[in-house]
């Protein structure tokens, strides 16, 4: 079976909240992370069906939708869960804030790896948490963990490590000695370990995914995993994730916290979920490679036709790229572009000064890449032009 990835949906004037910011005016919208792609036939068709049943009451998931979720983490990640550490949630973001109430005091610390995705620091401090941010280094064209600075960063308020496997907005696919050293990080520092991992199934490299909590047991005890179908199949309006919690007390704490505020999965998000993680396959492995030659694109591009901006380092996950736009020596490089037709997303807001990285979601049929790209072209050479 074929995908069409070329199409180009007509979202201006639909609900859209990345085409709505720019309603009346002429720039494409590549920031907030949702693509430009219907989701999967198998998707949408389960959804009609489940529309015409015409009766939309609270939900609770049926066994086949729960299956089909550890199903695939067993045959993508050889994890095998148990379907009772599956605590359902309305969305990741709620998800990182419900875990710093859960496992934090006000007052107390939560680390995490900058540049990172806004919620993350946010988050904690939403309800009176610190957020100590750790930013990453640079080394040979890849993006590492300074390890004596989160050593460094560490104090006895510290609870709670957040992080973003695969990494947004660097596009990092952390391996697996990089994992266990921060397990053991966390386990020395009595630490529980939040790992966020919504874009897991968007690898474009040939490199494999490993949950956090697969680790071994040790990791498993103190890993809070957070999932959803949200990124992969763009479904993300449909307010469907999980957080997996394998050990019982961590389980209990996290579900005491969410009590009474943490709204309930609904009926769509169920089917869509169950559609995506059973009959969707195909389709994603048709997107990757969609997004494989649309990260490709850009990297030429960039390389070639931007002179002032660079991607430091592979971009192995995800559909974001992280542009480096400092020698551009812009004041607001969100306005200069937005001035000749794109729309991308500031790189202060995940937590390093403004004027130094801009996020570029290249989620979108190719032809609205090129496009993009042609305005930043025209953008960069208008640089110091009066
Ligand atoms: C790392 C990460 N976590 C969470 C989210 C958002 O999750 P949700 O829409 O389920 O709140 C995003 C969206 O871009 C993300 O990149």
């Amino acid at each position: 079976m074929t995908f069409d990835f070329d199409h180009v949906p007509q979202r201006l004037g639909t609900d859209s909240q990345k085409w709505q910011k720019y309603a009346g005016r002429d720039i494409l919208p590549l920031w907030v992370a949702d693509m430009d792609f219907k989701s999967s036939p198998a998707i949408v068709a389960a959804l009609q069906q489940r529309v015409a049943e015409g009766i939309y009451g609270y939900a609770r998931p049926v066994a086949s939708t729960v299956e089909a979720f550890v199903g695939a983490l067993t045959q993508r990640y050889g994890w095998t869960i148990d379907p009772t550490w599956i605590v359902w949630l309305p969305g990741l973001v709620a998800g990182l804030n419900l875990t710093a109430q859960a496992y934090a005091e006000p007052g107390d610390e939560v680390l995490t790896l900058t540049p990172v995705y806004p919620p993350f620091i946010s988050g904690p401090k939403n309800s009176g948490r610190i957020s100590t941010q750790v930013p990453l280094r640079l080394v040979a064209h890849r993006w590492e963990i300074d390890w004596g600075a989160l050593e460094r960063a560490v104090t006895p308020r510290t609870k709670l490590f957040f992080l973003c496997n695969p990494h947004n907005p660097i596009a990092r696919v952390w391996r697996r000695a990089e994992l266990e050293r921060l397990g053991e990080f966390c386990l020395r520092h009595n630490l529980v370990l939040c790992s966020d991992e919504i874009h897991c199934d968007l690898i474009l490299d040939d490199l494999p995914h490993l949950p956090t909590a697969s680790l071994g047991d040790a990791m498993a005890q103190r890993t809070i995993t957070l999932m959803a179908p949200s990124k992969t199949y763009n479904v993300p309006g449909l307010c469907t994730s999980m957080a997996i919690i394998p050990d019982a007390i961590l389980r209990a704490k996290f579900i005491r916290a969410s009590a009474g505020i943490m709204a309930e999965v609904n009926v769509l998000g169920f089917t869509a979920c169950e559609a995506a993680y059973r009959d969707s396959e195909p389709w994603r492995q048709a997107l990757l490679q969609t997004l494989r030659s649309n990260r490709d694109l850009i990297l030429d591009f960039v390389a070639r036709e931007l002179p002032g901006i660079t991607i430091e380092a592979p971009i192995e996950a995800t559909y974001l790229a992280w542009l480096n736009v400092a020698a551009l020596k812009l004041a607001d490089p969100i306005a200069h572009f937005e001035q000749h037709g794109v729309g991308l997303s500031e790189g202060s807001f995940f937590g390093e000064p403004r004027g130094i990285h801009v996020r570029l979601n290249f989620g979108c049929p190719p032809a609205t890449l090129r496009e993009a790209l042609q305005r930043m072209k025209r953008a960069v050479a208008a640089i110091g032009t009066p």
